[in-house]
């Protein structure tokens, strides 16, 4: 296997000191623009025709060649360009996540360690092992969210003395959910117990949900500094790229309080993206963002909506980074009733997105009769509203949906903790019904990033505990891919919908090259699907084939 020196980004350097704060220095030209040769994959384009072919070759970031010819592909990028042998290698154009909060990921305080993938309390220990190799000593170990004990097959937390006796270095605090409940080690007791208004804390370890996991985070989040913020995007940018995720598309958060009653989703709407935007700023941008702004307003003159509306841009940016619209939330109140008609009557009015969640059996109906009312007044087919989640959608409220333009995001968060026998989504119904939809994790609280684990959920019908919970709602591989690639470019929006989501000429250079093959792994195994290599506009940004 030849593998030239081709540009591999240093995650290494983003630790130099800076000062606090970001005042923007640079000019925000973080593109990526990579020269690169595929040879010798299985590459599946999600082109129209969904063709797949075995070479693709990448200029400046953009694709220039898909076929099957090495000596056609070579007369279209410079001599130098470096090459890869996939060596028969599974690939897929980098995966879009349509709904998820990698911004508060990237916010986590500690040295935030995804338990996506362990599946017993001995890969806890193994993971927390990993990190601590590298984590300075007497730093926090954490995980906040994205992971539930139903994936263990213990099916609870570590203990106290497991955790010590696996970084006994290190103080610990591993949390689930958006409020827990939580276990630390001794060395995180110690600490946890020294606090003026300390959480109550068990021999085992356990905190409990709510106030007092409340309180642990707080005094966690109030020790975070710039610097820890910008390496925890770092950290949060190479876990998406070696799932392969290349592009996400953030629903925000819950405005902090800055008491204990704040939960792993709660941060400062108005800060939390300034580290993201350095590490942008600083060239070393690796996944793509595209920010949503989430809203709560109470009143009918939706002071925050309004303001958003005549102060920001939708969809401004470059190709790393750029502002979506309004989601997923405009309104304290996201199921329907005056003040959100009203929110989403301004919304229609200046043209932009908008997105809200759904996740009962009636509130998606109150939605979608609220912005048929907006429609009445203002045209909003061409604005691709958004309904997320939609657990419990019906074909009728589809078909309205469809009427209005609209589109839904299906995420598989009943994975974790759901129970049967219809936790939905109903992701056959809605395939089928032909409505625009999109694959999305929401992670990182009450679900998983990982979107093979996502897609293992869509095809199986399968919660951690491997129960069936979705009965007669499959979809197949090809569909599931499908939706988390080029069906996801609908919810983008332009210019996202040109540049992303296949593996065609002209398209940014964005191909995930899998571990195993996807489409022949038992099911079991799709859970454990990962990147060997990452390209975002033909650069290298994750590399385990070396
Ligand atoms: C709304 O806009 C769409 C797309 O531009 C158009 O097809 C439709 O006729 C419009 N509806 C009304 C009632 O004007
Ligand atoms: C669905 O896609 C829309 C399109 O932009 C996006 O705004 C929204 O965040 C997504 N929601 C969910 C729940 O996936």
């Amino acid at each position: 296997m030849k593998l030239g020196s081709w540009p591999v980004l240093c995650l290494g350097i983003l630790f130099a000191p800076i000062a606090p704060v970001a005042a923007y220095t640079a000019s925000r030209d973080g593109n990526l623009r990579g020269n690169l040769l595929l040879t010798n994959g299985k590459i599946h384009t999600q082109s129209d025709s969904n063709d797949i072919v075995s070479v693709v070759a990448i200029q400046d970031g953009r694709i220039v060649y898909v076929g099957d010819s090495e000596e056609d592909a070579r007369k279209e990028v410079d001599d130098s360009v470096p090459h890869v042998d996939l060596g028969g290698k599974l690939a897929v154009p980098g995966l879009i996540d349509c709904h998820n909060h990698i911004v508060l990921m990237g916010n986590r305080p500690g040295y935030h360690t995804p338990l996506e993938n362990a599946y017993s309390i001995a890969d806890v220990q193994g993971a927390y092992q990993s990190r601590a190799e590298t984590a300075p000593g007497g730093s926090f170990i954490t995980t906040i969210g994205g992971f539930h004990p139903n994936q263990f097959q213990e099916t609870r937390l570590p203990t106290l003395k497991e955790m010590d006796d696996a970084v006994p270095s290190h103080p610990v605090f591993i949390s689930y959910g958006f409020a827990g409940p939580a276990v630390t080690n001794s060395l995180g007791k110690t600490f946890f117990e020294a606090l003026e208004d300390p959480p109550t804390i068990d021999t085992d370890g356990n905190i409990a949900f709510g106030t007092e996991n409340g309180k642990a985070l707080l005094a966690l989040r109030q020790q975070l500094t710039f610097e820890d913020r910008k390496r925890g995007v770092a950290d949060a940018m190479a876990y998406a790229a070696s799932l392969g995720v290349t592009t996400h598309l953030d629903q925000g958060a819950f405005a902090a309080t800055g008491t204990p009653q704040d939960g792993a989703a709660s941060e400062d709407l108005y800060s939390m993206h300034l580290p993201w935007l350095r590490v942008y700023d600083d060239g070393e941008g690796i996944i793509r963002l595209r920010i949503n702004f989430l809203h709560m307003d109470d009143t009918a003159d939706v002071p925050t909506v309004q303001q958003r509306l005549l102060n920001t841009y939708q969809f401004f940016g470059n190709d790393m980074v750029r502002t979506g619209s309004i989601g997923e939330f405009a309104t304290a109140d996201y199921a329907g009733g005056p003040v959100f008609e009203e929110a989403a009557l301004r919304i229609a009015r200046a043209g932009w997105r908008l997105e809200v969640h759904s996740l009962t059996g009636t509130d998606y109906q109150t939605q979608i009769q609220a912005f048929e009312r907006v429609d009445a007044g203002q045209n909003v087919t061409d604005l691709r509203w958004v309904i997320a989640h939609v657990p419990l959608i019906t074909e009728e409220y589809l078909d309205r949906l469809k009427k209005l333009g609209g589109g839904v995001n299906l995420s598989g968060w009943m994975y974790l903790a759901g129970t049967g026998p219809n936790a939905g989504p109903p992701y056959r119904t809605i395939v089928d019904n032909g409505i625009p939809a999109g694959m999305g994790g929401d992670g990182m609280q009450i679900a998983p990033m990982n979107p093979w684990v996502q897609a293992y959920y869509a095809t199986t019908g399968k919660n951690a505990l491997g129960e069936q919970i979705n009965e007669g709602q499959q979809i197949s591989r090809e569909e599931a891919l499908r939706l988390y690639t080029r069906a996801n470019q609908w919810f983008l929006g332009k210019p996202d919908e040109e540049l992303l989501g296949a593996i065609e000429v002209g398209r940014l250079g964005d191909v995930v090259v899998l571990n195993e093959d996807y489409f022949t792994v038992p099911d079991d195994g799709l859970k454990d699907l990962r990147s060997v290599l990452t390209v975002v506009s033909g650069v290298v940004v994750h590399d385990e084939l070396r």
